[in-house]
């Protein structure tokens, strides 16, 4: 069996306490991790003013994958300026590592909105308004201007669009939605519907169709059993994975890959939720999340069969209606158990 090689970013709040269980539980997998632990986030910047110092991303380029918790300062906080880590270490993260594809899987739990959901989220993850094209004119004067501009590359688009049929093919159902706004965005709409019926064309056993994102929340609410896999671009995925997170189950179940598909260099693994200071330290956090997303990552490593197995203990667990009460650590315990 081989060891991989996973850096872990625990980062601020609940990140560092979600980790420990995740970590925990890979190991009860059977599976063999050389771990380095990254001191990043919002306490660093704070402690140093640093954020993503340039030996640090070298030594993380090495690595086989890397399992990050959450970082950010409490809410209010004026400690970090606002777009600090989300510019200076999270989108940085991606787009130096070329993390391209954010996948987000949904998959529904038991008194949820949507119990019985089974979809997938492919969430172009280094483009569109994230880019950060655009600027500020006259910045203070009456007279100011704000651009903010989508970014949108036929390469871009195309790996994304053949990411998600080919992660379609593998599933049971067979289709792929695009989500956009072609009706308003004409220019980036274009493309990503031209990419999407070219690559459809070129795998027959995938269907395909389309739906604006505006209506693509309310069949989420109403029907989020039409969806298999979603493609859509970085700003209408984020949202969108937000809602599609809440009819699942919620926020501490929900997880993320930001994948590197042509393994130039590690991907990285993420619980959709923030570092949740309200709740840092008093053992209320679930971990349910970061260890689904640690799932994802064993998936990517190729330990698919320790993979299926922690995604079948923390369903196990899920459903086996547990206290509410359950510390953190108490949950990370009980899903280890079921290995
Ligand atoms: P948040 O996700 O940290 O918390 C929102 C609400 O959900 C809170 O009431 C929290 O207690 C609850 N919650 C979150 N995760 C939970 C879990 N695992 N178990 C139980 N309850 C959970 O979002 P918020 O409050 O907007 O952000 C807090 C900090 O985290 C900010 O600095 C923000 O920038 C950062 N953040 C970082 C992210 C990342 O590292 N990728 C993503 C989102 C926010
Ligand atoms: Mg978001």
């Amino acid at each position: 069996m081989s060891t991989h090689a996973v850096g872990l970013i625990g980062g601020d709040g609940i990140g560092p306490e979600v980790v420990a269980e995740a970590v925990k539980v890979i190991e009860a997998a059977g599976v063999s991790l050389d771990t380095t632990s990254y001191d990043l986030g919002a306490e660093r910047f704070i402690r140093t003013g640093e954020v993503l110092p340039q030996s640090v991303l070298d030594e993380l380029r090495s690595l086989d994958a890397i399992l990050l918790g959450a970082v950010g300062p409490p809410v209010g906080s004026t400690d970090v300026p606002s777009g600090t880590l989300e510019r200076g270490l999270l989108l940085r993260l991606r787009f130096e590592l070329d993390l391209y594809v954010n996948l987000r899987p949904f998959s529904g739990v038991p008194g949820a909105p949507a119990p019985d959901c089974d979809f997938v989220v492919v969430r172009e993850n280094t483009e569109g308004t994230y880019a950060g094209e655009g600027g500020l004119l006259r910045r203070g004067t009456p007279f100011e201007v704000a651009t903010q501009g989508s970014v949108n590359t036929r390469h871009g688009v195309e790996r994304c669009v053949r990411f998600a049929f080919g992660l379609a093919a593998a599933r049971p159902r067979h289709h792929v939605t695009l989500v956009h706004k072609t009706n308003v965005l004409n220019f980036s709409g274009d493309l990503w519907q031209r990419v999407v019926d070219e690559v459809a064309a070129s795998n027959p056993e995938v269907s395909s169709d389309y739906n604006h994102v505006d209506a693509t929340c309310i069949y989420l609410v109403e029907d989020p059993g039409r969806y298999d896999v979603i493609v859509t671009d970085n700003l209408f995925g984020d949202i969108i994975t937000d809602l599609a997170g809440a009819i699942a189950g919620g926020i501490g179940y929900a997880a993320s890959a930001n994948l590197n598909p042509d393994r130039t260099g590690p991907s990285l693994f993420e619980p959709v939720h923030g570092a949740a200071h309200d709740i840092a330290g008093t053992g209320k956090a679930n971990p349910a999340a970061a260890i689904r997303s640690a799932a994802l990552m064993l998936d990517f490593l190729g330990e698919s069969v320790a993979a299926d197995k922690v995604f079948r203990a923390v369903a196990d667990f899920i459903v086996s209606d547990p206290d509410p009460s359950l510390s953190t650590r108490a949950i990370g315990d009980a899903v280890a158990e079921r290995l």
